[in-house]
This record gives C-alpha cells, structure tokens and sequence, in this order.
C-alpha cells in the first residue's frame, strides 16, 4: 500500500470512531436511523468528485448501514443545480444535506428560512475552538451557526504551464496587472492564446473580472462595491473594466463553448498561456493524472499578491430532510479533522480546521495555508461570499453578455454590475 493509502485508511478509522464514539451523539443521531442519506453538489467530475468521493467514504466507514446517495448536478460554480435546489426547497423536497458558500450565499437561504440551527452541534463537536472566528462570523446570523465549512478554496490564482512560459521567454511569474499584459504579448508573439477563458455558462468569464476588478481596485475599493461605498459607475470600475476588455482580448475565440476545464487543458496542452482560475483546477489536473510543478504551475493573480480572494464549501441542514439523523452524522464528518483531510488534499482546497495535517497536502496547498494566515482576506463575488444568489446570477450573466457582445460595452457592463448589486438587495 502506498503510504498516502496507509495514510487515508488511517483517516477514515478515525473517522469512524470519531462519529460512532462522539460523546454528544444522543442514541437517536446515529446515522443507522436512517436508511439513507442524500447529498446534494455540483461536484460531479474530475477533481471535485475526487473530493467529494473522499469524504464519501469517512462517511460511509463511521455509517457502514447507511447508503450515501451522491445527487450531484454537473456544472461549475453551481449554474445548473443551483436552480435545481431552489425548486426543491421551494416544494419542500430538499436533499439531506446541500452545498452553499459562506456568506451571503448562505445568509439568503438563512433569511428564507430554508434552513436549521446548527449552533447547539458546534458546542458539541467543539468547532468554535477549531474553525477560524472570522470564518465562523460568515456563517452567522444573528448569532446563530447554520453550516459547516468543509474547506477554503482561493479565487485569485494564476497558472500556466512551465514548459510554453519558457517558450514564449518567461522567466518569471507576473506580479503585476504591467508584468501580466507584457507576458500576454510574449505568449501572442510565441504563437499561443495569451489568456484561456471559459464563456460556457458566465460565472468563469465574472470569476475573471471580479480578479480584475480586485486587481485594478486594490481591496478597500473592491469592498467598498459591495458595501455601498464605491460606485459601480465611477472611475475605479470603468478603469478596471478596460483592463478586462484588454485581458479578454488575449483569449481563445471559442470561450463561449468551454467550461473551466476544457479552457484549463488549453493551457496544460500548451495552446495557451495563463489561466485564471480558483485552485480547484489544480485537483482537476491532478485527477487527469498531471503533475504540479512539471505540467503545470501557479503564483498568486497578478495585481493581488499578499491578498486571498477566498471562498468556502459549506454543507447545510435543510429544514425538513427526511433522513434528519444521518444528515447530522454526515455534518459530523464534514467538521472533523479526518473528514477535512480526506476531502481537501483531492479538492484542491484547505481544511478549514487549525489542526489540520499538512503533511497530507500538496505544495501548493501547503503554500495556500501558509498564505491564509498571513495575507488580506477579501471575498469572492462569483463564489458566494460578497452577494447572495441573486447578485451572483446577475453578476455573471453581465460578464457573459458582455462577451458574447465582443467586449465592447464597458458602459453597458459598469450598469448591469450596479444592477447585480441592487439585485442582491431586493
Ligand atoms: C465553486 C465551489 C468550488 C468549485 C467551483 C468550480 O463555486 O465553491 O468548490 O466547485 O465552484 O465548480
């Protein structure tokens, strides 16, 4: 056995005694109660069912008689099941347990009373001692916990391929938004798409501009959009959108019929130059069999070294699941040491535990954790932190027309953003 394996069935041994001998679990929260659990995500392929797949199995070694029921809908960042889970909560039908961000995205669920309390298991399992307090806040409402964060994924990252960086004469990465574009045109000149963009349903091509808008704004005024402070239809906004309308015009001309991980293998194939993209396209890669640091590589986004655009996976409780006792050993999981180190070193993410097990980690995810700690933490729009689902869908649909227009309409842009924004208010 490999010593990562020996390494992983340790885990999940532990995992099973952590859930079965839990001292909080009463004798009716045993998962065996029920017959089945039913988990409900968008991770359906590649590295993010390789994550999900992990934490499938701590599961099922702590709850042998329960059967996980894996109903994922396929498509990044949530855009087709996300529809699907608003119907189902809204027929009251909801999955045992969902997948929301931290942050506004929950707190809409939250305020539309989709979903339980889960104050009273924090003080059982601890977490309030291991999970970050500033975390912890996004998950709150009025003084209430309603989910349990199972990573922290970050937004803001670049990544290319070693072997056409040094074709193109790059030498190192680019730290700034001048550094990017003069990198651009050395791809361009190499022969490559300077920048590998994936149109197919709007939220990678928004994932792009709301790095841009960070990376021209600085932070205080890319937080200032979403608290009122800085104008959507001001100068800050128009400069950064020029900035993107240039980026988009290194891309691949076909974006609008890829998803984030066929505009991904633009750039591990060597047709393309930079790709930017939230670090679970390095589990992407992984799972394809590539090798970091030799296929591919990575620093953070130009223009935002020393920040973390973070995001964060959540697993709920939804009012009304019908297999209530296995969807809380199944939170059980999600929370615990074991669980997190058995889903995160495959998803790409990192454990948002303070006790997590670096060693099971790649290095760039032990780089993230490092980098965690010490650089400005600033959410991510198009990930759930910064607005609810309302501004995220209008959010990216404004960067997809906008790119289906031929990039030209920063005006028409800086109004459809200001009316995301109002969107998320209503
Ligand atoms: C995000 C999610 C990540 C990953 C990504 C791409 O919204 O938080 O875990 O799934 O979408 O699909």
């Amino acid at each position: 056995m490999r010593k990562s394996s020996v390494r992983l069935a340790a885990a999940l041994a532990a995992v099973a005694l952590v859930v079965t001998g839990c001292s909080s679990s009463s004798k009716t929260d045993s998962a065996a109660a029920d017959k089945q659990l039913e988990i409900f995500t968008w991770w359906a392929a590649g590295g993010e069912k390789a994550g999900l797949d992990g934490m499938q199995a701590a599961f099922e070694a702590a709850n042998p008689d329960t059967k996980f029921v894996n109903s994922s809908i396929a498509g990044g960042a949530g855009v087709n099941a996300k529809a699907v889970l608003v119907s189902r909560l809204e027929a009251n039908d909801p999955p045992d347990s969902f997948q929301a961000h931290a942050g506004m995205e929950l707190d809409g669920y939250v305020k539309s009373g989709k979903l339980e309390d889960l104050t009273s298991l924090y003080a059982s399992e601890g977490w309030d001692k291991v999970f970050p307090a500033d975390l912890l806040k996004t998950l709150t409402v009025d003084g209430k916990i309603y989910s349990v964060p199972v990573n922290i994924h970050r937004a803001n990252v670049i990544w290319w391929n070693p072997a056409a960086a040094t074709k193109a004469g790059i030498t190192a990465a680019p730290a700034t938004l001048d550094d990017f574009f003069a990198d651009l045109a050395k791809f361009k000149a190499a022969g490559m798409t300077g920048l590998a963009l994936a149109g197919k349903g709007d939220w990678a091509i928004a994932h792009l501009m709301d790095w841009m808008l960070l990376a021209s704004m600085g932070p205080d005024k890319f937080e200032g959009l979403f608290n009122g402070s800085t104008s959507w239809t001001g100068p800050e906004v128009a400069a950064a959108l020029v900035n993107f309308q240039k980026a988009l015009s290194y891309g691949n001309k076909d974006a609008g019929n890829l998803e984030w991980p066929d505009a991904g293998k633009l750039v591990t194939s060597g047709k393309a130059g930079f790709f930017i993209m939230g670090d679970w396209a390095s589990a992407q890669w992984q799972s394809d069999g590539l090798v970091l640091g030799t296929d591919y590589t990575w620093a953070p986004a130009p223009g935002t070294v020393g920040i973390y655009q973070w995001l964060s996976d959540s697993f709920t409780l939804p009012i009304g699941a019908k297999d209530h006792n296995a969807a809380l050993a199944w939170l059980k999981v999600c929370g615990s040491k074991e669980g997190q180190d058995a889903f995160n070193p495959k998803k790409g993410s990192i454990s948002v535990r303070t006790d997590s097990d670096l060693t099971l980690y790649d290095s760039y995810l032990q780089a993230a954790a490092a980098e965690w700690k010490v650089d400005r933490l600033v959410g991510s729009t198009v990930h759930g932190v910064n607005g609810n689902n309302a501004l995220m869908a209008a959010y990216s649909a404004a960067a997809g027309k906008y790119l289906s227009g031929g990039a030209k309409d920063n005006a028409g842009l800086a109004k459809d953003l200001a009316a995301a924004y109002e969107a998320g208010k209503a």
